[in-house]
């Protein structure tokens, strides 16, 4: 592994209080997270993403934090945590956490005490404007369940900026005794033992909001900052932001204008992930072409963090409308499928009809693209989601881990579990679960596995550079190469349902025993490259060569 252990990383991202519930009171826990890290061992996973972990009321499912410096008691305790980060040193397993500091929960004591005077020593923490601000209906994140930005309070007498719910307030990073707390919430954190953060919100975070000013400047010097702090507390410790702007502006937030890569390490590849979306809709891989074709280039150490699905909606709103119609028609197609005027509410399996052959396309295709690999638990099973469920919470059931009741996850009574199982239908626990899929070498959860170990083999996928083999291709078809110190890969991803055959003699001179290492059936000798057989829905990634001949 290089210097840089996030490029060669698989990150898997799960919330503690639906993964796994130690204690029978039908909330997930650390101690039950402790009890699974074999099973994420197993799976190859090397870094785990945790969503929120501090206490919260949890009407942003602890996106809205009261206090920075503790987990949520329902998870457990501090000890529990550093108990959890200890073991999963012991199985080479690092652990990053959500930082959610663009704003608060409206119940934190800071902003509690905040709107209760002007004097109060956190006032200034907050945004405030003494009168209605022009542009209090702009700028919302969900539209259908927020109407404003700006919202009264009645005891401070004066209005508050929240970018998201109304229930969080935004935070002033124009003040430096909010810059100087958020390091300090972040060395705490990593004396602890986290290997970094996944930062949610970062556009906001640095935009200096002006009452009245929807473009407010942005004070990308504070990203600097930030890493410098970070950097200096833990010299491998990363920071994954999540920042879903347009294209242009995304290489100022992995460093300033002398390209050094000075402020995020990796950031999560929105563009990417819709134009995934796209070309599975229409099994079409021109739009992965493009977005390979029109990423911005990344400074020494930056890099992306790829997706088909996270905790929230697939996001198309950088789609046209046409495009989005399009995605929309084949994996959302029903009003209560969509959310927020832009996205699906819907895990991966269910959109592609449950077809194997799909799903294992998919994922294959996004774990060979440059970056790294980001998995939300319970997708290597193959999990549905539950439509009954209001918003993002339809793909936010507990994990399926067997065939008992509550799927494994919970022994406490049913209507006491944090959210619903998933028991009906074709993605039923009893269908789908990890016990039933550990039985099975042929199972999905069994391909996860043996194509994360290939991955693991191919450090050019993640440490190297990917780039579009332009060749004539049959339609359907992405032929790419990720090259690197230690050699060559290619990849065929057959998008289409049509079997066909592909020629790629022109890399033979390169080529030193070419071998298929994952592929979706035994396709035989690869031979001189000049006629690949591809099933319909089919992929190969062949090693074309490694750099010392072994
Ligand atoms: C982005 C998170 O991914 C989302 O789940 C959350 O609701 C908002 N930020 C607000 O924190």
């Amino acid at each position: 592994m290089g210097d840089r252990w996030y490029s060669e990383a698989v990150v898997y991202c799960l919330d503690i209080d639906t993964y796994a519930d130690s204690d029978g009171d039908g909330v997930g826990d650390i101690r039950g997270l402790i009890g699974r890290l074999d099973y994420l061992a197993r799976l190859g996973v090397t870094c785990l993403w945790l969503h929120p972990i501090h206490p919260s009321p949890n009407k942003d499912d602890g996106y809205d934090a009261t206090d920075f410096y503790n987990v949520d008691p329902r998870f457990g305790t501090l000890g529990d945590f550093a108990e959890l980060l200890h073991q999963a040193q012991n199985r080479g397993i690092r652990v990053i956490i959500d930082l959610v500091v663009n704003h608060t929960s409206d119940e934190h004591p800071w902003f509690q005490s905040a709107r209760s005077s002007p004097d109060s020593p956190y006032r200034d923490w907050y945004v405030w404007s003494d009168t209605e601000p022009d542009d209090r209906h702009q700028g919302m994140v969900f539209p259908g369940e927020q109407n404003e930005t700006w919202s009264y309070d009645r005891t401070a007498k004066a209005w508050y900026y929240h970018r998201f719910y109304k229930f969080q307030p935004d935070l002033n990073f124009a003040n430096p005794e909010v810059r100087a707390e958020i390091k300090k919430v972040m060395s705490f954190w990593l004396q602890l033992g986290v290997s970094g953060f996944r930062m949610d919100a970062v556009p906001f975070i640095i935009e200096l909001t002006e009452p009245g000013n929807p473009n407010s400047p942005k004070d990308f010097e504070f990203l600097t900052e930030m890493r410098q702090h970070v950097q200096w507390r833990r010299a491998d410790a990363v920071l994954l932001a999540e920042a879903n702007v347009e294209p242009d502006q995304l290489p100022t937030f992995f460093g300033d204008s002398g390209s050094s890569g000075n402020r995020i390490h990796m950031l999560f590849d929105f563009m990417l992930n819709g134009r995934l979306m796209l070309a599975l809709a229409r099994q079409d891989p021109e739009p992965v072409i493009e977005a390979l074709r029109d990423t911005p280039a990344l400074p020494a150490g930056g890099q992306w963090a790829t997706f088909l699905r996270n905790h929230d909606e697939i996001d198309l709103s950088r789609l046209t409308a046409e495009q989005r119609n399009q995605v929309y028609a084949e994996f959302g197609p029903d009003e209560d499928m969509r959310i927020y005027d832009r996205g699906i509410r819907r895990r991966l399996a269910p959109m592609l009809g449950n077809d194997r052959r799909r799903i294992e396309l998919a994922y294959a295709l996004q774990f060979s693209l440059r970056g790294t690999p980001v998995l939300r638990y319970g997708e290597e099973i193959g999990m549905g989601e539950d439509l009954s469920l209001p918003g993002r919470e339809s793909i936010r059931t507990p994990m399926q881990w067997s065939f008992k009741p509550n799927a494994g996850f919970s022994t406490a009574e049913p209507e006491k579990l944090v959210r619903p199982v998933i028991d009906k239908g074709e993605f039923s626990y009893e269908k789908v679960n990890v016990t039933a899929q550990r039985r099975d070498p042929k199972s999905l959860l069994g391909w996860f596995e043996r194509m994360i170990r290939t991955l693991r083999e191919a450090p050019e996928i993640g440490s190297g550079a990917t780039t579009h083999i332009d060749v004539p291709m049959p339609a359907g078809v992405l032929a790419h190469r990720a090259d690197g110190p230690t050699g060559t890969m290619v990849f065929l991803h057959n998008l289409g349902t049509e079997d066909v055959e592909v020629d790629l003699s022109m890399l033979a001179p390169e080529a030193d025993l070419p071998t298929d290492v994952l592929a979706d059936r035994g396709y035989g000798e690869v031979g001189k490259l000049d006629n690949l057989k591809l099933a319909g829905y089919g992929y190969r990634w062949i090693r074309l060569c490694w750099a010392a001949k072994i």
